[in-house]
């Protein structure tokens, strides 16, 4: 498990930024921690927009081996391959490896929004959990300044387009037996935290009628939570994930109760009704309120990008499958500032990912690394035919 800059990840960061520099990549750190690897043409195209492909290496707690590496390591392989094709490069090629994707300081996504400045105010100081570090502090322990992150912002113009490839996180495309997935969009998907206050007290002496227990209050709320999300129907997914009782102990009873509420749906318009549902569920418990966190809105991948993923597809006979993707990723953050953006799903062995038992086909990876590096050269050359038709 490397949830993000503790020392399992910054072990995992430095064993592949070597191989990025084997690879023959310029590597270096930005401010907000992004690694980044650069595979540079020939003088005269260096300083032109590049093509950019990567994901995360921190995990979830327990998570699996290839969500976020997955996408890195086919990234390097991609570029790798486009170096030693010996063909000529006609844009630079770009390899991210994005901070805190899983969201372990505050809420996700972090590297990739403090890229392009979508950070909110105050956020790097915030942890989630009371008693972990914030993502300053732990920018302070490995003598990063938090101060200087954005320094990591980036102008969109210096991007063609954004590539990740990932598993799907899902069931989908193993039950179809398809091998590839083309993503068209990423869901609506938004973060908050619940709070939930009581009365500490002792648990031999005070009365249960005289008692005002945080966490049974909380439980009222999962509870109602659960089954609002269950009758707004199948196009909407919640999960109160992660639950912080205060003081926490045998013999206390609970006195404040933290917890986290990540919503998801494809539809805008079922993620409000059921977020005012719960919003009206969380008020109607006494000293219960809920905090906003994160709220991306859902996202279009460009119809150009897809067009030429399915173009390798169809090319290598390869079956395809064109979907939503229900997980958060780096590459929800790159249309926000216009940035095309694509993805590419391979399967995961029953759907399984976020646990141990993540698995995949290695046959399956060599595959999408393939797609995504053709699918690069593919955006690159027409980026490169539409600048010299312009020059002409
Ligand atoms: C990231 O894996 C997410 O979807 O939460
Ligand atoms: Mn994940
Ligand atoms: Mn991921």
């Amino acid at each position: 498990m490397r949830p993000a800059l503790t020392d399992a990840d910054l072990g995992a960061r430095l064993w592949f930024e070597e191989h990025m520099r084997e690879a023959g990549l310029r590597v270096h750190e930005d401010a907000a921690a992004n690694l980044i690897g650069r595979l540079d043409p020939p003088a005269g195209l260096a300083d032109g927009p590049c093509i950019a492909t990567g994901s995360h290496i921190d995990t979830v707690p327990h998570g699996g081996r290839f969500d976020g590496a997955l996408g890195i390591c086919a990234g390097l392989e991609a570029i790798r391959a486009i170096r030693e094709s010996g063909l000529p490069i006609p844009c630079p090629f770009e390899l991210l490896v994005f901070t805190d994707e899983e969201g372990s300081h505050f809420a996700g996504t972090f590297g990739s929004r403090a890229m392009f400045n979508l950070l909110a105010e105050g956020e790097i100081y915030r942890s989630r959990v009371a008693g972990q570090p914030s993502l300053a502090q732990s920018f302070q322990r490995i003598g990063k300044d938090p101060g200087q992150i954005s320094q990591a912002v980036r102008s969109p113009s210096e991007f063609h387009a954004f590539l990740e490839l990932h598993i799907e996180q899902g069931p989908v495309l193993d039950t179809m037996g398809i091998p590839i997935g083309i993503v068209e969009g990423i869901v609506y998907l938004d973060r908050y935290l619940i709070h939930v206050a009581g009365k500490p007290g002792h648990a031999g002496t005070t009365p249960m009628h005289l008692r005002e227990d945080a966490l049974v209050k909380a439980a009222r709320i999962i509870t109602g939570v659960n089954e609002a999300i269950i009758s707004a129907g199948p196009n909407i997914v919640g999960t109160i994930g992660e639950l912080k009782v205060h003081p926490g102990a045998f013999n206390i009873i609970p006195g404040r109760v933290e917890m986290s509420l990540d919503l998801r749906s494809m539809k805008e318009t079922t993620l409000k009704s059921v977020k005012n549902t719960i919003r009206e569920i969380v008020h109607s418990v006494d000293n219960a309120r809920m905090e906003p966190i994160l709220s991306k809105g859902g996202v279009q991948m460009d119809p150009g990008i897809m067009e030429a993923i399915e173009f390798s597809c169809r090319q290598r006979n390869v079956p395809f499958h064109r979907m939503w993707s229900g997980a958060g990723h780096d590459a929800m953050t790159f249309p926000t500032p216009g940035i095309p953006t694509g993805m590419i799903f391979i399967p995961c062995l029953e759907g399984k990912s976020h646990c141990p038992d993540e698995a995949i086909r290695w046959e399956g990876a060599a595959l999408g690394a393939q797609i995504l590096a053709e699918t690069m050269m593919r955006i690159a050359s027409s980026a490169e035919s539409r600048q010299s038709s312009r020059a002409a």
